[in-house]
């Protein structure tokens, strides 16, 4: 496939490098001082573009993909508020957009473990649950992507919990989501149940960005010929 890469920073390069080697072309990369280039032969003829920049950027980087026709793998986080424009776009103009906060296929294992555990602890309210999640300190946004995906799953699962909440428990009914960031972490999630017997705790981490970058190129494949919104789950099968 053509491939048009938008923020050429870590998840960027390794992308560059995966696709790659799986035998696809890069004809465009578009990073901060040369969004112009949006406008450019080379970046309208690309079947997809996957885009990892930063939170502020993400939304317009979108909208030019969207007028150019090419697709979007998205991979950036912290600007969800904007998602019932970009599902907007996608219903009534027919536009393909591939959306996950975590593209690693163990995470999504992760995610699936998660659910299940939150289902059985549905039934034992002695049980108060939180979170942690240590990322790099070059990290924009607190909670993570990945974090947020993990707490709306689990308060879909379990009753006595309503929203989560950054670092602090104001009621019972919050998930406190504790964020640290130190050095170069990749990221690690932890869902941390605990009772006045026992802790059961389950835990993802990254040793590093391959799983993360080689996840995007193959929803990038996945998007070829595929129309509308998309995501992990129409992707994986489990
Ligand atoms: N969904 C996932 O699986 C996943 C995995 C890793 C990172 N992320 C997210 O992806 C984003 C990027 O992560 P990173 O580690 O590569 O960050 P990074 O800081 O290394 O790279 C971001 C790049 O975006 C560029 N940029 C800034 N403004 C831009 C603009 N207007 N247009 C195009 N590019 C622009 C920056 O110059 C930089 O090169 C972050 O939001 C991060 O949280 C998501």
């Amino acid at each position: 496939m053509n491939i048009a890469l938008i923020g050429y920073g870590k998840m960027g390069h390794e992308i560059e490098k995966i696709a790659l080697d799986r035998g696809h072309k890069i004809v465009a990369i578009i990073d901060v001082n040369n969004v112009a280039d949006f406008d450019s032969p080379a970046f309208k003829s690309a079947d997809v573009a996957i885009e990892f920049s930063t939170p502020d950027s993400a939304i317009n980087n979108y909208r030019k993909c969207f007028e150019a026709n090419v697709p979007v793998v998205a991979g950036t986080t912290g600007w969800l508020e904007h998602m019932d424009e970009v599902k907007k776009a996608c219903a009534k103009q027919g536009k393909t957009f591939f959306y996950a906060s975590n593209y690693s296929l163990g995470v999504n294992i992760f995610f699936t473990m998660n659910k299940y555990l939150a289902k059985i602890m549905n039934n034992y309210s002695d049980y108060d649950v939180k979170m942690e999640e240590i990322h790099h300190i070059h990290k924009l946004d607190a909670p993570s992507g990945t974090a947020i995906t993990l707490a709306e799953d689990l308060i879909k699962e379990v009753d006595r919990k309503e929203r989560w909440n950054l670092e602090v428990e104001e009621k019972k009914t919050d998930v406190a989501i504790h964020c640290i960031r130190e050095g170069e972490v990749p990221g690690i999630h932890e869902v941390i149940y605990e009772s006045e017997v026992d802790v059961i705790s389950i835990k993802h981490e990254s040793k590093n960005r391959k799983g993360l970058a080689l996840g995007a190129v193959i929803a990038a494949e996945f998007t070829n010929g595929k129309k509308g919104f998309l995501g992990m789950n129409d992707m994986l099968n489990f």
